[in-house]
């Protein structure tokens, strides 16, 4: 089952229609948040994706789990169309699925006890008859995230919890229908430093334990290298470069990719470090730029990269890039 085709993603668009300012007739604008993506995440992996702010790995998560709806585009979960699910269907659909927020912050109510959010998931699906049994499922979900199971700790809420703790406990609530697939957008970004490996070693120690699939969400490269099997390069809505983790990292093949990479922080600290690092111009996702989206940033860009667009092909073994000069 090593190679089972488990989520896939066909073609999958989104374009957000845009006001301008001063603008009240003629064609509508839109903003290209994702743009005619295709991946598959296969079953026991973890697949991350990376990218800068604004390049749409949000959305792109967001129409997986539906809560955005796609402008275009397929989904599959094990090899079923999940694109067009009903809000009863994908209620169904959660107890397989489910999305760990960026925000431990935002994302929790902030007036209601940890205990009553981490039920929440087993009370809109009626799993439990009694209180006690449901109290007792919470209780395991909490010791399972490394949290005390105890009656004050059930009693707090999330103002009295630290970031980290916080994290926990959208990982408890996400876990506690038995999901084995988890939407992860950029769970640790918000998180100190200090506690940051903490959360990522939780989360890697749960997926072994209850063989769990990742969609892995995150603007560091160094993080994907070092929790991925697999790896996506989104630059302006498009993925520029698919590769299993130790491929790209080792033979990057994309420019965008490279600078990603040689963003990574080295382990020793180095005061020439960063010195090179490029900081080109954020393209405006209204008006993509013809040809290659990477371009105007890009050194090796020649006349071809401002007018054709490169697809992603397959250079080895499995090895996509999205670049007219590999
Ligand atoms: N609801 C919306 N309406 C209009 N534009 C949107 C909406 N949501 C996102 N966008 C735009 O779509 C693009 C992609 O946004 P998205 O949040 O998916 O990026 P991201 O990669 O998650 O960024 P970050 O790293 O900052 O979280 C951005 O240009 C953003 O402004
Ligand atoms: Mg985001």
């Amino acid at each position: 089952m090593e190679n089972e085709q488990y989520f896939e993603v066909d073609h999958l668009t989104k374009f957000f229609p845009v006001k301008k300012r001063g603008q009240f007739f003629g064609k509508p604008i839109y903003v290209h948040a994702v743009d005619d993506v295709q991946f598959t995440v296969r079953k026991g992996k973890t697949y991350g994706v990376v990218g800068e702010s604004g390049c749409g790995k949000t959305t792109l998560a967001r129409m997986i789990m539906h809560l955005e709806k796609p402008t275009s585009g397929r989904m599959l979960f094990k090899g079923q169309d999940i694109t067009l699910f009903n809000g009863k269907q994908m209620k169904a659909l959660r107890r397989q699925m489910q999305m760990v927020f960026q925000d431990p912050f935002g994302s929790l109510n902030p007036v209601r006890t940890i205990r009553n959010i981490v039920a929440e998931p087993v009370r809109v699906h009626h799993i439990f008859q009694n209180r006690q049994d449901e109290k007792i499922k919470v209780q395991e979900m909490l010791e399972t995230v490394g949290l005390s199971s105890s009656d004050e700790m059930l009693e707090k809420r999330p103002g009295q919890l630290s970031g980290g703790e916080r994290q926990r406990v959208g990982i408890a609530s996400a876990l506690i229908l038995g999901a084995e697939f988890i939407v992860a957008d950029e769970p640790v970004s918000m998180l100190d430093a200090s506690i940051r490996a903490d959360i990522i070693a939780l989360m890697m120690k749960l997926k072994e334990e209850k063989n769990l699939t990742y969609f892995f969400i995150t603007h560091e490269f160094g993080m994907a290298r070092a929790i991925c099997d697999r790896i996506a390069v989104m630059y302006a809505g498009k993925m520029v470069e698919v590769a299993d983790a130790a491929s790209i990292v080792d033979h990057p093949l994309h420019p965008y990719t490279q600078l990603l990479i040689d963003a990574i922080p080295p382990l020793i600290p180095d005061p020439n470090w960063g010195k090179n690092i490029s900081e080109g111009e954020v393209p405006y996702f209204t008006v993509p730029p013809p040809g290659c989206r990477y371009h105007p940033r890009c050194s090796r860009a020649d006349e071809l990269c401002k007018s054709e667009i490169p697809e992603l092909v397959d250079y080895r073994d499995g090895h996509f890039a999205a670049c007219h000069h590999v």
